[in-house]
């Protein structure tokens, strides 16, 4: 398959139109949104969402988020809408925000892999929201990667992975946020976060002070427990080197790594005593820059060709929680506490 390269810096009009000719034609288009590249596809169209999950190598269980642009694509999706998802769609949308709701069946089965539920977004991409418009579609659209690589945050990621076996990619601007989005399930009584993301646990309580967090977010299920979000049990965002996640001050992180001459010290701008190879992922203090910059640098870890990286762990507060969430998955859950 030869993949259509739209640029969008050449003509914005043109290639925001031909991504919404393609994909009423049911085709598969990877396009930019604030969180992380998404590989988009109709929502009403089971075939193109097939190829979605082929193109990904993605597992079948593995439900999609439908990316909306108004109230009325809500209302043909979800049903039975509880007053409080409206209120969090009201103050976080548009934005990096998911909620999974009772499902109306008039979306793709593939889409919501036999769950009864579906999970819904409005994001606040310009470029994605006017190819939501022009399209005039709802689009199933999980993250553009390989399944189980690093989510891309740049289209050149999306290439990397994708070339050849989808039908376009949108080049638009690389991703301002760079973790997936918060996803909330209000098909439990209280609501439960089953991803966090930048829309923080913080925020959400304001709205949801019962909120449960589920345990998946920071721990590894066993084999018989359920994964209330499927795609939580997988392994994910790995690098292809053995990671681990490192936990410790600046001092002991670096003295750590020094005695490590053949490995990748993933670390902080903070971090200046290191003597091996290293890849600054942000400032510690600034959790969104390393949310930012996490899934390039497990990209260029294979591009070193090492084969073991030390990841310095960021804290757990307001999106250094979802950083925090995404290197427990890229590690194996492979946790060295200094
Ligand atoms: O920021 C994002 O959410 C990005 C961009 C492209 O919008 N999309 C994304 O999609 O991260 P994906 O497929 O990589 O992740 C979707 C997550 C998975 O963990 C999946 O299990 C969960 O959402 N999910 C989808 N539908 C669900 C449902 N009905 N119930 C529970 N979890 C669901
Ligand atoms: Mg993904």
């Amino acid at each position: 398959m030869i993949t259509l390269k739209l640029d969008l810096k050449s003509d914005y009009e043109k290639g925001t139109d031909v991504a919404a000719k393609l994909l009423k034609e049911g085709k598969t288009v990877a396009i930019p949104t604030e969180t992380v590249y998404g590989l988009a596809a109709s929502a009403f169209d089971d075939e193109a969402i097939k190829n979605v999950f082929i193109a990904k190598g993605r597992p079948q269980d593995n439900p999609l988020i439908v990316h909306i642009c108004d109230e009325a694509m809500l209302k043909r999706i979800a049903k039975n809408i509880p007053d409080r998802a409206l209120e969090c769609a009201e103050k976080f949308w548009p934005g990096p925000f998911t909620m999974v709701l009772e499902k109306t069946g008039e979306t793709a089965k593939s889409v919501s892999a036999g769950l009864n539920t579906v999970a819904v977004r409005m994001p606040s991409n310009k470029t994605a929201l006017d190819i939501i418009r022009k399209s005039g579609l709802a689009l199933a659209a999980p993250s553009a990667n390989s399944s189980g690589s690093p989510s891309p945050t740049k289209p050149c990621h999306v290439e990397a992975d994708l070339d050849g076996k989808i039908d376009a990619i949108v080049f638009g601007e690389n991703c301002e946020v760079g973790v997936e989005s918060t996803v909330v399930s209000f098909c439990t009584n209280p609501p439960r976060l089953l991803r966090p993301g930048a829309v923080t646990e913080k925020q959400l309580r304001e709205l949801i002070p019962d909120l449960e967090v589920d345990k998946a977010v920071l721990a590894s299920l066993d084999k018989d427990e359920i994964a209330h979000s499927p795609g939580m049990k997988y392994k994910h965002y790995a690098p292809k080197a053995e990671a681990y996640l490192v936990e410790g001050d600046s001092g002991e992180f670096c003295e750590f790594v020094n005695s490590k001459k053949q490995a990748v010290a993933v670390c902080f701008e903070e971090d200046k005593n290191i003597s091996i190879n290293k890849i600054v992922y942000g400032n510690q203090k600034d959790e969104s820059s390393l949310a930012k910059e996490v899934f390039a640098a497990l990209r260029e870890v294979d591009e070193l060709g090492v084969k073991t990286a030390y990841i310095h762990a960021p804290s757990k507060n307001g999106i250094g929680l979802a950083v925090y969430n995404r290197l427990l998955r890229a590690t194996a859950f492979k946790v060295i506490k200094l």
